[in-house]
């Protein structure tokens, strides 16, 4: 069920103990943030036109003020590719010098291929290797922690990490439950293979496939192809029960935390800043309660983008970083939960 692929690795003082020669710690560093949000802007009031509810009812319940949806003809990759673009810039690197695109996504362009190998096309981005991680609204974190993962083992220089989705496509505009909630948007960070002692500290990642019908898109994939019946019966819909991912979402986002806590023998105070995944401020305030965590130390801005699932940690993290919220040296925790179900944390000394 978990899988923590970053403990902590001791590195010997001195270099040749008996003529072993040990290599110094490869951290995976992020050294470029970027975002990108579409240019339609949805507010509660259009919603209210669509279906029945209300600003009132959104803001109140979910802290939703509007959200951005994609105008025809634009898609996932797209969006990834503006964001991977600003990201690449704050890096100072080219897309040719990328050695993998990893991008967490459950919407991606098309069945097949994969849309990591369209962003790697249109970003020119010749050396890579690309690939998809589907991990619901923790696509981003499963992407960062295997990224992770290839920078510290392999003998890669710069891995590209992306999370992106255009929800928009998939949800039922006739739907109150689903419609008020998600968005499009992408996100992207550059990590880079480091030997200093800042980067991520940590990852954990889990799931339970039992909870997998709480949130999915019963149509389109091989058990319920796409046919004129399940156009029909609106199978290529996400269906939701948000009452109870409203509280296993409070406790997984909770007890993630505590794990990345414990693990990396700090407490909840020495955290700077806690970017979690923006799908409910109340389920943020509802866990930053348990933890005893001020709220002045959480980023929140799903008052403007809504759920842009697995889009909704590296928007958050490119906007805090832009806006000066992370300084050198600050313990920057992220998490997140969602479909699978899958939750999971990254915790990063900047
Ligand atoms: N506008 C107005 N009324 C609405 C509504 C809407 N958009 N959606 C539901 N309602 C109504 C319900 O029908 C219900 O009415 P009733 O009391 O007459 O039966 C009432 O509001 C309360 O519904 P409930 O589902 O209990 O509301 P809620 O407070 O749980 O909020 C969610 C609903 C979906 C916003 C909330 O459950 C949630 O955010 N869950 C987590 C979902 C999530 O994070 N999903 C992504 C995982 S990554």
């Amino acid at each position: 069920m978990c899988a923590n692929y970053s403990q902590l690795t001791v590195r010997p003082k001195g270099a040749d103990l008996k003529g072993i020669k040990y290599l110094a710690i490869n951290r995976a560093k992020i050294v470029g943030t970027g975002s990108y949000l579409p240019q339609n802007v949805l507010l509660n009031k259009d919603l209210a036109e669509l279906v029945d509810t209300s600003d009132d009812w959104i803001f109140s319940r979910t802290g939703i003020r509007e959200r951005r949806t994609v105008t025809d003809g634009e898609a996932l990759s797209d969006l990834a590719v503006n964001a991977s673009k600003n990201a690449l810039e704050m890096a100072g690197i080219s897309a040719d010098e990328l050695d993998a695109i990893i991008v967490g996504t459950c919407t991606p362009d098309l069945p097949i291929p994969s849309s990591g190998c369209l962003i790697q096309d249109k970003l020119g981005a010749k050396r890579a290797f690309a690939f998809d991680i589907a991990a619901g609204c923790t696509g981003f974190i499963y992407s960062l922690s295997v990224a992770e993962g290839f920078v510290k083992s392999n003998n890669f220089g710069y891995i590209l990490v992306i999370g992106a989705e255009v929800l928009s496509k998939v949800i039922n505009w006739e739907d109150r439950g689903t419609c008020i909630l998600f968005a499009d948007g992408a996100g992207a960070v550059v990590l880079k293979k480091d030997q200093e002692e800042i980067g991520i500290l940590s990852t954990h990642l889990h799931s339970n496939g039992s909870y997998w019908d709480l949130l999915y898109q019963p149509g389109g994939g091989s058990s319920k192809p796409a046919c004129r019946q399940s156009i029909d019966d609106g199978s290529h819909y996400l269906k939701m029960e948000g009452n109870r991912l409203f509280k296993i979402a409070v406790k997984a986002l909770e007890e993630v935390a505590l794990e990345a806590i414990r693990h990396n023998n700090i407490t909840i105070n020495d955290l700077d800043l806690w970017i979690p995944h923006q799908a409910n401020i109340r389920i943020i305030e509802a866990v930053a309660q348990r933890l005893a965590f001020p709220m002045e130390k959480v980023f929140a801005n799903i008052h403007k983008y809504g759920n842009t699932s697995a889009a909704s940690i590296p928007i958050a993290l490119d906007e805090a970083n832009r806006e000066g919220r992370i300084k050198k040296g600050d313990l920057v925790l992220l998490d997140a939960f969602g479909a699978g179900l899958t939750w999971g944390s990254v915790l990063i000394r900047w």
